[in-house]
């Protein structure tokens, strides 16, 4: 009998400070296969930094992060940028190459991080082109496209190396209630699509529920819940159910203004 499979990320009473601030003061998380994770918490809670220390682009003052039961913190350079490889990353505002078309865009890591031949690179820009449903403005530079296209062509550009697992700062960010269900969707059929784990920083929730198999809340540099989107939804926890309900009478507001 084999032992059962490590999460694909763990998180172990992970601390990180930056000089006097810290932010994440004991960390505990893991995210299984497949999962779809959504990581809810106030704006400066720390949502973006955990997504930097799965990544590995920063260290954890203390505690450790693994990634498929491997420790990403005591790493050299070079296992961990095989690592990265293997993890797609979806930023906040697409951060895609204003001087370089969709295509280029989309065809760079391939480009530097793979031997793959400029036709095989095509025939990988073009599938996740399709995927994303943006075909037709594969010769197109970044500034032609609305706020939404250049966002899926983010998450193209995050899967474009078939990582096994997708990191999403804020999805939905400046986008229409309309097109950010659009893109929540697209989440969801590309992580199944590719049969991949996702961790999706979040502060909507209706994509969160929207999105999530598993629902956490980073609250106080602390994961205060983790749990099925039907248990986070009944939460008995206050924090949980004011972030939830968005009422300004509760423990959130009541630390905020005494900190
Ligand atoms: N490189 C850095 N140097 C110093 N402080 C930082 C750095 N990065 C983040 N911080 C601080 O860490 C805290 C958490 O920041 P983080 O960006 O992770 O928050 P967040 O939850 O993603 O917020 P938002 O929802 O606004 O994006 C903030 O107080 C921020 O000022
Ligand atoms: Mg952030």
């Amino acid at each position: 009998m084999s032992a059962e499979p490590p999460p694909i990320v763990e998180l172990r009473d992970v601390h990180l400070a930056f000089g006097e601030t810290k932010v994440l003061t004991g960390v505990n998380l893991r995210v299984t296969d497949r999962a779809r994770l959504t990581v809810l918490g106030q704006s400066g809670s720390g949502k973006s930094t955990l997504l930097r220390l799965v990544l590995g682009i920063l260290r954890p003052t203390a505690g450790t992060v693994f990634f498929k039961g491997r420790d990403v913190t005591k790493m050299s350079r070079r296992r961990l940028n095989r690592i990265r490889q293997k993890i797609g990353m979806v930023y906040q505002y697409s951060a895609l190459i204003s001087s370089l078309n969709v295509r280029d865009n989309l065809a760079l890591p391939l480009e530097e991080l793979t031997r793959m031949t400029p036709a095989e690179i095509d025939l990988k820009v073009d599938e996740k082109l399709e995927m994303v449903g943006m075909s037709e403005v594969r010769e197109k530079m970044p500034s032609e496209l609305s706020g939404g296209m250049r966002k899926r062509i983010g998450l193209a550009r995050g899967i474009i190396m078939d990582p096994e697992l997708i990191l999403y700062d804020e999805p939905g960010a400046g986008l229409d209630p309309v097109i950010t269900s659009v893109i929540d969707e697209l989440i969801v059929s590309l992580s199944e699509k590719i049969g991949a784990t996702s961790i999706i920083v979040t502060h909507e929730m209706g994509s969160a529920f929207r999105i999530a198999t598993r629902m956490a809340m980073l609250y106080r540099g602390e994961i205060i819940a983790e749990e099925t989107p039907e248990d986070f939804k009944n939460s008995g926890n206050p924090v949980v159910a004011q972030f939830i309900s968005g009422d300004t009478k509760g423990p959130i507001l009541e630390h905020t203004a005494s900190a």
